[in-house]
C-alpha cells in the first residue's frame, strides 16, 4: 500500500524538442484509483513510465510510500505495470505465465501457487490456468495479463491503456471487472487512458493532461461541473461543451451575452465576476445536456435569458435526440428527450439554467464565471 507524489516533475527527452511533461505536482492517496487523462501525445505513459523506473526524471522528485524513488531501479519500487499490448508467453500455459514473475524473484514453490490461485480466483480465470493464451478470448488474455501484475502483491499498480485491444462491450465488462477487481485488492491504481468515459467511470479522481502540464485533478463530478479551463470543459463530456464568442454589454445594472443572433441576458451570479469584461468578448460553454427548449426549463427562464434558434438538423437515437441549432453566426448542440417534436426549419427558444452556463476568458481560456 502507497502513496504516489509527483513534486514538480519534468520530463525532457533527449534530442525531442518541447518537455514532455512540465512541472507536474500531484499527490496520489494510498488506494486510490486515479486517472490520468489527456489527447494523444500529452505525457501520459512519460509520466507513468518515470514512477515505474522506466524513463529518468528530468527534474523534481517522485515518491513512492516514504521513498524517493529517481535512482531507485525499476525492480526495487514495488510497482506492477500492465501495458496496452500485454506481451503473455505463447509457449507457456496461463498458470506459468501468472507463476513467471515470481519465479524470476525467486519466491518459493509454495507460496507462488497459492498467489497464482489467489490471483486466478480473483480474475475468475481458475478454469483457464492449465490452457495456452492462444486458447484464450482477448478479455480473457486481457485478465491474464492483470494477473500477472496482482500475483506480485505491489504497492503500486500502473496501468496504461489496458483495454484498448477489446472491442466496445469487452471493453465495458472489463472496465467493471477492474472496479472490482480495485475494490477487492486495495492497492492505489493509475491508470492511463485518452478515453474520457473511462475516466469518468473508473476514477477517484481524474488528472486531466494537456502538452505535458495538469490542467486539473478533481473528482469526476467536480470536473463535469466546474472545469477549470475550456480545454477540460471541451474534453470532458460527450458531445463536446458548446462554445460561442459572445460581447459582454452592460446597461441598466444588467449584463447582456451579445451576438449577431441573439442578446441573452447574464445570470446575476455571474455578474460580479464578469464586470472586469464588459464592452469585451468572452466565451461562452454550455454543454449540449443542459440546452433546453425553453418551457422545459425548471422554473420560468426570463424572456430575456433565452436564445432563439432554427432547428437545422435533428437526430434520433432513441433515449434521447441530438439536434443541431442554427442562431447568426453560431452553431448549437443540444441533447434533449425524444419525447419533444422538433422538425427542421422550427424556430425555437432555448435556454439553460444559470449555473450550467461557464464563462471563459477568451485569452487564457481560465474559467471566470
Ligand atoms: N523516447 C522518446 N523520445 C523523444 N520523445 C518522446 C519519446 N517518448 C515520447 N516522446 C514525446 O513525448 C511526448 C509525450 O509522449 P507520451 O508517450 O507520454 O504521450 P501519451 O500521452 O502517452 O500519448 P498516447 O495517448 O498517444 O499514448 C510526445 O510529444 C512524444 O512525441
Ligand atoms: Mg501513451
Amino acid at each position: 500500500m502507497a502513496r504516489v507524489i509527483f513534486d514538480g516533475v519534468g520530463k525532457k527527452y533527449a534530442g525531442g524538442g518541447a518537455n514532455a511533461v512540465t512541472d507536474l505536482n500531484m499527490e496520489i492517496a494510498d488506494r486510490e484509483f486515479l486517472v490520468l487523462v489527456g489527447p494523444s501525445g500529452c505525457g501520459k505513459s512519460t509520466a507513468m513510465r518515470m514512477v515505474a523506473g522506466l524513463e529518468e526524471i528530468t527534474e523534481g522528485r517522485i515518491i513512492i510510500g516514504d521513498r524517493v524513488v529517481n535512482d531507485l531501479p525499476p525492480k526495487d519500487r514495488d510497482v506492477a505495470m500492465v501495458f496496452q499490448s500485454y506481451a503473455l508467453y505463447p509457449h507457456m500455459s496461463v498458470r506459468d505465465n501468472l507463476a513467471y514473475p515470481l519465479k524470476l524473484r525467486k519466491v518459493p514453490k509454495a507460496e507462488r501457487e497459492q498467489r497464482v490461485n489467489e490471483a486466478a480466483r480473483v480474475l475468475d480465470i481458475t478454469q483457464f490456468l492449465d490452457r495456452k493464451p492462444k486458447a484464450l478470448s482477448g478479455g480473457q488474455r486481457q485478465r491474464v495479463a492483470l494477473g500477472r501484475a496482482i500475483v506480485r502483491n505491489a504497492d503500486v499498480f500502473l496501468m496504461d491503456e489496458p483495454l484498448s485491444n477489446l472491442d466496445a462491450k469487452l471493453r465495458v465488462q472489463t472496465r467493471a471487472e477492474l472496479i472490482k477487481l480495485h475494490e477487492r485488492v486495495q492497492t492505489t491504481i493509475i491508470y492511463v487512458t485518452h478515453d474520457q468515459v473511462e475516466a469518468m467511470t473508473m476514477g477517484d479522481r481524474i488528472a486531466v493532461m494537456s502538452l505535458g502540464v495538469l490542467q486539473q485533478l478533481a473528482t469526476p463530478q467536480e470536473l463535469y461541473d466546474n472545469p477549470t479551463n475550456k480545454f477540460v470543459a471541451g474534453f470532458i463530456g460527450s458531445p463536446s461543451m458548446n462554445f460561442l464568442d459572445v460581447q459582454l454589454q452592460g446597461s441598466e445594472g444588467r449584463l447582456y451575452a451579445v451576438t449577431p443572433g441573439f442578446k441573452m441576458r447574464v445570470p446575476d451570479t455571474k455578474g460580479r465576476a464578469l464586470q472586469p469584461y464588459i464592452g469585451q468578448s468572452v466565451t461562452l460553454g454550455v454543454r449540449p445536456e443542459h440546452l433546453v427548449e425553453r418551457s422545459r426549463l425548471g422554473g420560468d427562464a426570463p424572456p430575456d435569458a433565452t436564445i432563439p434558434v432554427t432547428v437545422d438538423i435533428v437526430e434520433t437515437l432513441g433515449n434521447e435526440i441530438f439536434v443541431y441549432l442554427t442562431s447568426p453566426g453560431t452553431v448549437l448542440t443540444s441533447r434533449m428527450a425524444p419525447d419533444i417534436q422538433l422538425t427542421s426549419g422550427q424556430q425555437i427558444e432555448v435556454a439553460a439554467e444559470p449555473e450550467r452556463l461557464h464563462f471563459f476568458d477568451p485569452k487564457t481560456e481560465l474559467k471566470v464565471a
